[in-house]
């Protein structure tokens, strides 16, 4: 008798559409990628493909547990308010912003202060 075979590895092309914004720009600007990464990864894991795949200087909370716990990768996902370590990738496109009433640092990444989580949050690290 064999062992049960790993179900195949799927690779998905995700239209994602995310808010850039350096330190010093007084607007954000939306920028649009096609993500190539494997069907039910994270929105987390598509924001680390984004910094792999196309700029090395894009910013979101990336140093946190990854577990929904902290709450630190809270995000405006396709409009509503979620964890991005949490959320799976479908294949439907997404629009990802920062939460509302934060101050942008840089892209994603926002001063630390309220959290959705659990848990009280980590201490607010730069992003590298
Ligand atoms: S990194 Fe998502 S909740 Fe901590």
């Amino acid at each position: 008798m064999s062992a049960p075979r790993p179900k195949p590895y799927e690779l998905l092309t995700v239209a994602v559409t995310v808010s850039r914004r350096r330190p010093g720009e007084r607007s954000p600007r939306a920028e649009r990628f096609e993500v190539a990464i494997e069907r039910d990864s994270t929105v987390l894991h598509l924001l680390y493909a984004i910094r792999r795949q196309f700029d090395s200087t894009f910013s979101f909370a990336a140093h946190f547990c990854k577990l929904g716990n902290c709450g630190a990768c809270a995000l405006r996902v396709n409009g509503d308010t979620r964890l991005a370590c949490r959320v799976r990738v479908t294949g439907e496109a997404l629009d990802i912003q920062p939460l509302p009433g934060r101050k942008v640092l840089c892209d994603l990444l926002m001063e630390a202060s309220e959290r959705i989580g659990s848990r009280p949050p980590l201490a607010a690290t730069q992003d590298d």
